[in-house]
């Protein structure tokens, strides 16, 4: 939509109005869609006219009407039929106008009209009939031949001159709109980002992995379809899962979460469908199942990668017919459950090994959600130790503690296999661990962090044989990658290592690991990285 209001701040507007109404004697009247003059208050009794026309009908409701009704009536046809502008002619049968487009994408948003001019002479003839109008709208008829003596003549080059600054006017408001629109896009897109950055309910994150998340969850807000969310360990699988049923139709409802693995067989039967007085020992009652429990709200099934097959079978009918029977039951159930599942396994090959069922999968998988390993979003790291920290220091009531930098260094290179749950339990441990202290160093780091990098960088290091051998080729690692890393500063690696820069000097000599020798012969030296690399190790 056109901010009508902001138009009468732009200044070229108001320029080309000027030159319009003062070299061409005519009023110029911007509509909207609906044909509807924008800025012209009818009941303005103040406004001064230019046009001599306009200012001698327009202060009476019966010229009003007239000439708007003309002017609504010549919108009208350029929005259905004309790209660029026309001319009309005014009530009184010889006075023209012209109406250019406001067209935004094709779209038609409005016109701007200039009025009124009059292309030749007025005869004689058309000037009674012009009279009779006055007269018959009961306006006063004493100004009549002096307004129409006044209207300009424009023909030829002035009328498309003319004609061309009216289509300016209506093309300074598109590209202001355009502007304006582009800008809130803008803002719009903006705020999204912003809005949505480090956070979706109880989901940190602002990794661009994160934002495709959270606009997928915005997207499916209003659904009912049945979700499959796939991740690793730790992942925030069913941190997702109440997100979406908090933020579905069926929030008022119950989130039911079941795991699948939790269960053996028989268990999980009853647990899912409930089970009638007497249907196995210990079967004292009637129980009813988490299905029925879950009846309008959504039921999250977790670990479903571990349901037997014929659990699966039982599930897919439920899910199918909409409806139960308990175990040792003979009735059915109806039920209205929404299904969210999750699983760690990777249910494509489980199904080609026959450990799962298609006809399921495809049933649960219509909205398919995959979380990303913590690894593969490394920015959001500082978020979510931010988020942990402040949360464990409030839970345990102490005084608000900050990682080191050599620490955080540690805890970005680690690679974190249990995702963020593996990380949460961390921060946590650093709370209690790091007692009085506000600042989490490196030495309080559990040791398979603090070790990470330096395990990486001598995995390949050999642990038989002779020890002069193996210390002799760590050196000659440790020697080369410092090299690559300090872009061959001699001087700086020799103080990292603790030795003497002329002993460096010697040791590279020694291990060939000249910067020529090394870059000639790539291949040099470099069997032992492949383990270097692998930091899943
Ligand atoms: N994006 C996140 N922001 C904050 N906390 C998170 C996030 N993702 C996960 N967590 C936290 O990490 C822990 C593990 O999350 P959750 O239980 O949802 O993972 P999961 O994928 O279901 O794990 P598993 O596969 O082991 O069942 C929870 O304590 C959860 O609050
Ligand atoms: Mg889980």
């Amino acid at each position: 939509m056109i901010n009508w209001d902001e138009l009468k701040h732009i200044h070229v507007l108001r320029k080309l109005e000027q030159i319009l109404a003062q070299w061409f004697n005519t009023e110029v009247f911007i509509m909207d869609s609906q044909g509807r003059v924008q800025n012209y208050d009818p009941t303005d009794r103040q406004r001064q006219f230019k046009n001599p026309l306009c200012a001698s009908m327009l202060p009476y409701e019966s010229g009003q009407i007239a000439l708007l009704d003309v002017m609504a009536k010549a919108s009208e046809k350029l929005s259905s039929d004309s790209k660029s502008a026309i001319t009309f002619t005014g009530p009184l049968g010889f006075e023209k106008g012209i109406i250019s487009p406001i067209r935004f994408e094709n779209d038609f948003y409005g016109a701007v009209c200039a009025f009124s001019f009059i292309e030749k002479s007025v005869t004689q003839d058309e000037l009674a009939k012009g009279r009779k109008l006055i007269e018959s709208l009961g306006l006063d008829i004493g100004f009549y031949e002096e307004a129409v003596s006044k209207l300009r003549v424009l023909e030829g080059k002035d009328k498309k001159y003319f004609v061309e600054l009216v289509d300016l006017v209506a093309q300074e408001i598109v590209a202001f709109h355009t502007e304006i629109s582009k800008r809130e896009e803008r803002i719009s897109a903006l705020n999204s980002e912003l809005g949505n950055r480090y956070k979706y309910d109880s989901m940190i994150g602002k990794s661009k992995p994160m934002q495709d998340l959270y606009s997928l969850l915005d997207k499916i807000r209003s659904s009912e379809s049945s979700v499959l969310i796939q991740g690793d360990n730790g992942t925030g699988k069913e941190l997702i899962a109440r997100a979406i049923h908090f933020n579905s139709p069926r929030k008022d409802r119950q989130f039911v979460t079941v795991n699948c693995s939790a269960f053996n067989e028989n268990l999980l039967d009853s647990e899912l469908f409930g089970h009638v007085k007497g249907a196995f020992t210990g079967a004292v009652k009637d129980k009813k199942g988490l299905f029925e429990a879950a009846d309008g709200g959504t039921l999250f099934l977790d670990e479903i990668g571990d349901m037997s097959l014929s659990m699966q079978v039982k599930l897919l009918r439920v899910l199918q017919e909409g409806t139960l029977t308990p175990v040792g039951g003979v009735e059915e159930k109806k039920v209205n459950v929404r299904i969210i599942a999750a699983t760690n396994k990777d249910l494509k090959e489980m199904i080609e090994m026959q450990l799962f069922r298609e006809d399921l999968f495809y049933r649960i998988n219509v909205i398919n959600i995959h979380v990303p390993r913590l690894r593969d979003r490394k920015e959001d790291i500082p978020v979510l130790i931010d988020h942990f920290l402040v949360k464990g220091c409030k839970e345990k009531a102490v005084a608000l503690k900050t990682i080191g930098k050599r620490a955080l260094e540690k805890i970005f290179d680690y690679s974190w296999p249990g995702n963020i749950r593996e990380l949460e339990n961390e921060i946590e441990r650093l709370i209690v661990l790091s007692g009085s202290e506000l600042r989490v160093t490196v030495d309080m780091l559990s040791q398979r962090i603090r070790e990470h990098g330096a395990n990486a960088k001598v995995q390949g290091v050999r642990i038989s044989g002779r020890l002069k051998d193996a210390l002799e080729e760590l050196e000659k690692t440790m020697i080369r990658e410092g090299l690559r890393r300090t872009n061959w500063n001699k001087s700086r690696l020799a103080k990292e290592l603790g030795i003497s820069r002329a002993g460096l000097i010697m040791k590279v000599e020694k291990y060939g690991l000249d910067k020529r020798k090394l870059l000639a012969k790539p291949g040099e030296g470099t069997t032992e990285e492949s383990g270097e690399t692998d930091e899943a190790v």
